[in-house]
């Protein structure tokens, strides 16, 4: 099929170079010129595993070239919309890209075309959108939310659980079908309102999950269990599952925050006060700044100690740092006088203007621990977990303490090489 996407960031370049790999011919849209000479020259601007070569192969194929506007005529079957949807200052969503997007669409538009909205917009949006953009014009709207995991993201793509199709149109389904012909999963296809609330509610209810074991790991710690054997027993219950229940210092992301946000504000616009979802955030905020109290504790006080963050990617295996919990916890302990460090193989760059003046930034775990009282585990990366402790250790300066934000760190082993280590939720050593 033909296809246009509009928007190559995270869910755009991925969406484009798996569908080209599939088969389809696809253009991909990118207003930003410095992007674009990289997708050109076949270099990919985030880090996602496969997706190089998956860039290469489909320009070296054809199957996938990229302009700065979309075709003129339009000549296509499809138009996928990726571009982003940024949190306001209130935390509603901020459509102007969407908007930009499908008004750009409609005013070029002459040929029947389905347009696939991917970008996530809060329930009830893509009504209005479709009503606004595409009431006189041959195109029928679709919401086809993502469920995307940064760093799995090509996996995800062909390995997803569902495929949802919302349309008050049923005439799509069988595009939509072709268009994902190669992978085999549940469809699921109801109006466009209900497919915007799937994406949501999945977001929501796993990032519930992440701030109630967290809960239960702070409960943990007043009550004296250890989390981890509280997660192994709920974890087995098949209908509590065990995935999504690692305890630490929050959900980050481009995703859950922001989702969670837009979803709460989207509730109250619409009569309902969605309290649970109110506590998820607010447990969410807090995490941090619980751990920063229990560094404080451990450390006899924050002013003048030096202190390793090690980790600000809000996860392994991506160089994102948008609302990575690293972020907030610098934040906290730059406000307390602390003196800080740190350290990540990949999002340094990302991180570097977000973080507060001063801060030591290095690549290397032993540089960025040396000289330092404390270190704080907030990204989970292998190098860090089976980094050289007892190396690490020399460097360091009493008190020698970790705080393990991640619980993925040996605390027996760590206790045994002499440093004063504490998880979130997890008994002393
Ligand atoms: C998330 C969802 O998992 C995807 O299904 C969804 O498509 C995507 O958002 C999106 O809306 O586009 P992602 O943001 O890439 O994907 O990251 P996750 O792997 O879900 O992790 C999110 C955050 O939760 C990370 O900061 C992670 O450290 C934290 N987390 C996750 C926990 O603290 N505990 C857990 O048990 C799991």
């Amino acid at each position: 099929m033909r296809v246009i996407v509009i928007g190559a960031g995270y869910v755009g370049l991925v969406a484009g170079c798996c569908l080209a790999n599939s088969g389809h011919r696809v253009t991909g849209v990118e207003s930003d010129p410095a992007k674009l000479a990289r997708l050109v020259s076949g270099s990919a601007p985030i880090k996602e595993k496969d997706i190089d070569r998956l860039l290469s192969d489909g320009l070296a194929s054809g199957q996938l070239i990229f302009s700065d506007t979309l075709p003129q005529p339009l000549a296509t079957d499809v138009v996928m919309v990726a571009v982003g949807t940024p949190s306001l200052t209130d935390g509603a969503t901020d459509l102007s890209y969407i908007q930009q997007a499908l008004a750009e669409v409609s005013a070029v538009v002459s040929e029947p075309l389905v347009l696939i909205m991917k970008s996530s917009v809060p329930p009830g949006t893509g009504r209005r959108l479709a009503q606004r953009y595409f009431a006189d014009k041959p195109v029928t709207y679709v919401a086809n939310p993502e469920f995307l995991r940064e760093g799995q993201a090509v996996n995800d793509w062909y390995q997803t659980n569902r495929i949802v199709i919302g349309t008050e149109d049923s005439t799509p389904v069988a595009a939509i079908r072709e268009l994902y012909a190669d992978i085999a999963a549940p469809v699921i296809t109801t109006d466009i309102t209900s497919a915007e609330t799937i994406k949501y509610a999945a977001n929501a209810f796993l990032a519930t999950k992440i701030s109630f074991v967290n809960e239960i790991a702070n409960l943990c710690e007043a009550v004296g269990a250890d989390i981890d054997y509280v997660v192994e027993g709920l974890g087995l219950d098949p209908r509590i599952g065990k995935d999504f229940l690692r305890a630490g210092l929050g959900y980050g992301g481009s995703c859950f925050p922001k989702d969670t946000r837009a979803l709460n504000l989207s509730a109250l616009n619409n009569g309902y006060d969605f309290r649970l979802l109110k506590s998820t955030i607010e447990v969410n905020t807090k995490q941090p700044i619980v751990a920063v109290h229990k560094l404080d504790d451990m450390l006899g006080g924050l002013e003048g100690k030096e202190i390793a963050i090690l980790g600000l990617a809000f996860k392994p295996e991506t160089d994102d740092v948008r609302e990575s919990p690293a972020l907030a916890i610098a934040r906290l302990l730059y406000e307390r006088d602390a003196r800080l460090r740190a350290c990540d193989p990949v999002a340094i760059d990302n991180a570097r203007p977000l973080l507060p003046a001063g801060v030591r930034l290095s690549t290397d775990i032993y540089e960025a621990t040396q000289g330092a009282s404390a270190v704080v585990l907030v990204t989970e990366w292998p190098e860090f977990i089976n980094a050289d402790w007892a190396r690490l250790r020399e460097g360091m300066a009493d008190p020698y303490i970790i705080l393990d934000g991640r619980n993925a760190l040996a605390p027996e082993r760590l206790s045994g090489l002499g440093f004063h280590y504490s998880g979130i939720g997890r008994r002393p050593a």
